[in-house]
C-alpha cells in the first residue's frame, strides 16, 4: 500500500476551498454538503434540474439554506449527462466530489440505458472537465456492489470486479474510466468505494427505511425480498467524513479506498434490531416481486476497512444499533401509512 503524502489527520481542512458536489440533492450528497458547510468550505451544490425547482433534501436543510443566504454556498442546477454544462460547473473548483448517479439495482433491470448514460457518460463528463481545468482533486463514488458475490470475505480493494446487475456494471465502468484517466493523464482521482450507507433521508427503495417505515405504521407483516443476504452498513455522516478525508489526502491517482465497518448483518438480523428499536413484533412476509434474479443477488458484502484507516485515518463512529435508532426517530413523524408497504424500485 502506498503511503499518503498528506494525511487528513494532520489538521488540514476544506475551509475556504471551492468544492463542487454532484448529487448534492440526494441522500448521501445532502449529508456531505452539510458537513462541508460546517467545515467552512465554499460549496457548489450540483442538483438535478427539474421543473418544480426542488433541491431535493437540501430544501429541508437549515444549515444549507443559511449558507446560501451567507454566500457560502451556491446551487448549480443541471444534468450530469450534459458535457458542456459539467465543463462550465467544474471551472475554478479546488475539489470535485462526484456522487450523482442512478443507484437503485431493481430499476437498473428495467432501464439499464439510463444507468449507462448517467453513471458512465456522466462520470466521463466529470473526468474530462477535471482534466481540462486541472482541478487538483476529484473523488469518484464507487460502490461495494462492484464486487458481486465475493470469492472471499472480508473484501479488500484488490478483489475482482463482477457486474452482477446493470447498476454494478455501470459503476465498474465509471471506476475503470477513472483508472484510465489516472494512468493516461495522471488525473488526480481517488475512487472511494462505500459499502451500504444508511441514515436519515434514505429513500424507501433501501431495505432499512422499508423495514422501519412498515414497523412505524404498526404493520403486523413486513413485506420484504430475500432476508439471507448480508451487508456491511455505514451511517451517512461517517460516509460523509470519508469523503472529506479523501478530498484532503494526497494519494496516487486512481487509488481505490473502501469505506465499510468490517461488520456484516443479514437482512433478517437487521429486522430483529429494528424490532427492538421500534417495539414492533411484526413477522416477515416474502414479497415475490422484491426477490432479485438468482444470478444477480449479492449474498454477502463485508469490508476489510484497514486501508481507509491507514490512508485516510477514517473509522466509523456510529454503531448499527445507534444508527438504526436515529433513522427510526427521523422517520417517525414523516412516515406515510399508505406508502410504507409499497414497493419502490
Ligand atoms: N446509498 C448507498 O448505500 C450507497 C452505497 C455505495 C455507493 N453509493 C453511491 O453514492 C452516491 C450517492 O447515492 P445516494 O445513496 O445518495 O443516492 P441518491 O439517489 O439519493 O442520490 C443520487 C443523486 O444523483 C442525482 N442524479 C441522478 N441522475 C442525475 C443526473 N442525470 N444529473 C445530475 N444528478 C443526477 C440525483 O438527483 C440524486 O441527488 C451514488 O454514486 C451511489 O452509487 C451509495
Amino acid at each position: 500500500m502506498t503511503a499518503p503524502q498528506q494525511d487528513s489527520s494532520s489538521g488540514a481542512t476544506l475551509k475556504d476551498k471551492r468544492v463542487l458536489v454532484t448529487g448534492s440533492d440526494g441522500f448521501i450528497g445532502s449529508h456531505l454538503v452539510e458537513r462541508l458547510v460546517a467545515d467552512g468550505a465554499q460549496v457548489s451544490a450540483f442538483c438535478l434540474y427539474n421543473s418544480n425547482g426542488s433541491l431535493g433534501w437540501l430544501d429541508e436543510s437549515p444549515s444549507f439554506q443559511q449558507a446560501l443566504k451567507d454566500g457560502q454556498a451556491e446551487v448549480v442546477l443541471g444534468d450530469i449527462r450534459d458535457p458542456e454544462h459539467v465543463m462550465a460547473s467544474v471551472e475554478g473548483m479546488d475539489v470535485v466530489l462526484h456522487l450523482a448517479a442512478l443507484i437503485a439495482i431493481p430499476f437498473s433491470y428495467v432501464a439499464p440505458r439510463s444507468y449507462v448514460e448517467t453513471n458512465v457518460i456522466g462520470t466521463l463528463n466529470v473526468l474530462e472537465a477535471v482534466r481540462r481545468h486541472g482541478t487538483p482533486r476529484l473523488v469518484n463514488t464507487s460502490t461495494s456492489e462492484v464486487y458481486g458475490t465475493p470469492k472471499e470475505v472480508p473484501i479488500t480493494e484488490t478483489h475482482e470486479l463482477r457486474g452482477q446487475s446493470p447498476y454494478s456494471a455501470t459503476k465498474i465502468s465509471a471506476d475503470k474510466m477513472c483508472e484510465s484517466y489516472a494512468l493516461s493523464f495522471e488525473t488526480p482521482v481517488t475512487i472511494l468505494r462505500p459499502f451500504n450507507t444508511y441514515g436519515p433521508r434514505q429513500s424507501t427503495r433501501a431495505v432499512i427505511p422499508t423495514v422501519l417505515s412498515q414497523m412505524l405504521v404498526g404493520a403486523e407483516e413486513i413485506r420484504l425480498g430475500a432476508v439471507s443476504p448480508k451487508r456491511d452498513f455505514t451511517f451517512a455522516t461517517d460516509t460523509a467524513d470519508g469523503f472529506v478525508r479523501a478530498a484532503l489526502t494526497d494519494v496516487p491517482p486512481g487509488e481505490v479506498i473502501q469505506l465499510g465497518t468490517g461488520r456484516t448483518d443479514s437482512i433478517g438480523e437487521i429486522v430483529e434490531i429494528c424490532k427492538q428499536v421500534t417495539g414492533s413484533s411484526a413477522r416477515i412476509v416474502t414479497d415475490e416481486e422484491r426477490i432479485r434474479p438468482a444470478g444477480s443477488e449479492v449474498e454477502i458484502l463485508l469490508s476489510e476497512p484497514r486501508k481507509a484507516k491507514e490512508l485516510l485515518g477514517w473509522e466509523p463512529t456510529v454503531s448499527l444499533e445507534d444508527g438504526l435508532a436515529q433513522v427510526a426517530e427521523w422517520l417517525r413523524p414523516r412516515v406515510d401509512a399508505d406508502k410504507a408497504a409499497r414497493y419502490h424500485r
